[in-house]
């Protein structure tokens, strides 16, 4: 059997360098991350700032592109490669209209003649390895039938799948059949994502899913920071135990987002919806949590975390 790999989703807002140092030198090395998208279309010297080197050590970033022209992915691509990097990963399963009303995104998946521009722009242009992170499809859960054929055209270095349409965004059944119906045709090694958050959702898919060793974790790994560990280990954590890894990983977060962020209600902007993930396993919490949501000041926000993490 081969080993498992765990990658660290992509998820803008959450799951930047600051996030990913942290994570790293607290629970272990992912076997991957990927960046939240680079916007292509817009050059900006900024885009860069979440994937410079210096502050991606220690692990495989593996940057991810957002955009529907390989001309203008092409440019960017370049100056990720002049950065060390030797893989690049394409966005097309972003759900949110403003993305997809563009053809961007998840908006590509009903267009397989667009991607295919797209990939023989990359793959013809680049030298670096492309994969592709994609869900079944924009309303229909079959939709990756037609794009199968161009996909298995290109030498792809995986393909990970969120078993979704983009019309389901996060919410509802990840589709497990139409997950292994299209994994059994791809040409590409591939990734299985969605819905991860315990170790028994996680066995309970590589049941089903044997042939699958790649799994990539989002909200999974931010609600629970062991969460790879117990799937490398196959021993669960505690709930004590989860709480003090939230502990552990919220004060880094908040003391490297207190050190880069200017001003108390920008650094609060960014700690809140963390919190939306670690409550799922603070149940009984319930009441220092909305303490928490409302808290107005720095000392007010940290003296009700304090009381939910530590107490
Ligand atoms: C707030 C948020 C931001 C996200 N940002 C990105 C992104 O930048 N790129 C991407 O490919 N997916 C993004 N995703 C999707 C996740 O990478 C992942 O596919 C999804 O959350 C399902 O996996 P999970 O159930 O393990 O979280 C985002 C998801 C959320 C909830």
């Amino acid at each position: 059997m081969q080993e498992n790999k765990i990658y660290i989703a992509p998820l803008q807002g959450f799951t930047d360098y600051a996030f990913r140092a942290a994570f790293r030198g607290l629970f272990g090395t992912p076997d991957a991350a990927f960046s939240p998208f680079i916007e292509t279309h817009k050059p900006d010297s900024r885009m860069y700032r979440d994937v410079l080197p210096e502050k991606n050590q220690g692990y495989r970033l593996i940057p991810q592109l957002l955009g529907n022209e390989a001309d203008e992915m092409l440019p960017v691509v370049a100056e990720l490669q002049q950065m060390g990097y030797d893989e690049i990963n394409l966005n097309l399963g972003c759900p949110y209209p403003m993305v997809t009303r563009k053809t961007m995104g998840a908006g590509l998946l009903p267009h397989p003649d667009r991607i295919d521009r797209i990939l023989d722009g990359l793959l013809n242009n680049a030298t670096c390895r492309i994969s592709v992170k994609m869900r079944l499809g924009f309303a229909g859960n079959d939709e990756w039938k037609a794009l199968l054929p161009v996909l298995n055209r290109y030498p792809l270095s995986e393909v990970i799948v969120h078993g979704r349409t983009a019309s389901q965004m996060y919410k509802g059944d990840v589709d497990v059949a139409s997950f292994a119906a299209m994994a059994g045709q791809l040409a590409h090694p591939v990734c299985f994502n969605g819905n991860i958050f315990s170790l028994a959702d996680f066995e309970s898919l590589a049941d089903q899913l044997p042939f699958v060793s790649r799994w990539m974790i989002g909200r999974g790994l931010i609600a629970n920071p062991l969460l790879m560990q117990e799937i490398r280990t196959g021993q669960k954590a505690s709930d004590e135990e989860i709480r003090k890894a939230l502990d552990q990983l919220h004060d880094q977060l908040l003391y490297q987002n207190s050190q880069r962020l200017n001003g108390n209600s920008h650094v609060l902007n960014k700690m809140k919806p963390y919190w939306e993930y670690f409550a799922m396993w603070l149940a009984g919490k319930e009441k220092g949590l909305k303490k928490i949501k409302k808290s107005t000041t720095p000392e007010a926000y940290v003296m009700a975390c304090n009381a939910v993490l530590k107490g």
